[in-house]
């Protein structure tokens, strides 16, 4: 199984499992069902909603010796609730009761977003903190002390623009490790690619199917189905594979974390095959010519009446 290597020397296999909007009733049995199929990286958030079903199968799992967990990546992310210096240790340590873990593997600041305490979703102006309020670099500060009391053994954050991982970089001790964003043929993100591996930064593309079964409130109605691209589905009949197949493989081969979501076991077992496929240069350059900019997750629902948010400081 293909890893990346930290700073430190630490390795995260490059193939996880996603979690968002696996409901409660179906992640338990995803999870088990993914590390008894050889998954060894799961990836969550207390924003799903799921955490505490995601720790009753890792807690399973243990028990019945299918997986140690120094054997096993556990990722997750502090909620936009909780930028504030005191709030991060708390949410960690919510996170980590959820979970049933001592520790995480990595934590992630989900968004470059803050609200206020105990907002899950906005909806006005005045459930939102501005980054002048909250500076990012002061929640990073907590994330590195975190680090340091050993809560967690790596730090990053996600959806960071270049500009935003830079004035990190510039303000803070420790460097983010790690960059998880939407990232697929639709999105190819070269530049923030580039950019990481200059810089030393891990990434790992969300959204790596295309995300069909986002809620409907935040989906177009004439996006294109990334599953159903014509380059991709031919790809995918000449090797005899699956249109996620190809996606997956693709993205392991840029050398970019991919945790495809599921909560069907076929789906669960097929995705995980697709880390031993690779594709020829061929191919990988004809997927390359799909890159249209196109974000799934467009982060509008940052975007409130005479909020301090928009899509433009969003993304920079
Ligand atoms: P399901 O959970 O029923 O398998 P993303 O990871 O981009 O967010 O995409 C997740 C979506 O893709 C879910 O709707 C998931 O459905 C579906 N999905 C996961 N694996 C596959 C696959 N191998 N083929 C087709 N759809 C898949």
């Amino acid at each position: 199984m293909k890893t990346l290597q930290f700073r430190n020397g630490d390795k995260m296999p490059a193939f996880g499992l996603g979690t968002w909007k696996s409901q409660p009733g179906e992640v338990y049995a995803a999870v088990k069902e993914a590390i008894k199929t050889g998954y060894r990286h799961i990836d969550c958030a207390p924003i799903y909603g799921n955490e505490k079903e995601v720790g009753d199968a890792l807690v399973e799992c243990f028990d019945e010796g299918i997986v140690k967990r120094e054997d096993l990546w556990i990722t997750s992310k502090l909620w936009n609730d909780a930028h504030g210096t005191e709030d991060v240790e708390p949410a960690l340590k919510k996170t980590l009761a959820d979970l049933q873990v001592e520790y995480l593997d990595l934590f992630l600041i989900h968004w470059p977003v803050a609200l206020k305490k105990g907002v899950s979703m906005a909806e006005k102006a005045s459930d939102f903190f501005s980054l002048n309020e909250i500076p990012l670099s002061v929640t990073w500060r907590a994330m590195e002390a975190v680090q340091e009391k050993g809560l967690t053994t790596h730090i990053g954050v996600s959806n960071f623009s270049i500009d935003k991982l830079k004035s990190l970089s510039v303000e803070c001790k420790i460097k983010p490790e790690m960059n998880q964003i939407e990232m697929h043929p639709y999105l190819q993100q070269q530049e923030m690619v580039d950019f990481c591996k200059e810089e030393g930064i891990l990434l790992t593309a969300y959204s790596p199917l295309g995300s069909k079964d986002r809620p409907a409130l935040l989906k177009a109605d004439d996006e294109p189905l990334l599953l159903e691209d014509p380059t991709i589905t031919r790809i995918a009949q000449d090797n005899g594979i699956t249109p996620a197949q190809v996606l997956i493989a693709w993205s392991l081969s840029r050398n970019i974390a991919v945790i495809p979501k599921s909560v069907s076991p076929d789906r669960i077992r097929q995705n995980y095959k697709a880390a031993a496929i690779e594709l020829g240069p061929q191919e990988m350059e004809e997927i390359a010519e799909l890159d249209r900019g196109l974000r799934y997750v467009t982060g509008n629902f940052w975007v409130v009446d005479e909020g301090p948010y928009t899509l433009e400081n969003l993304w920079d």
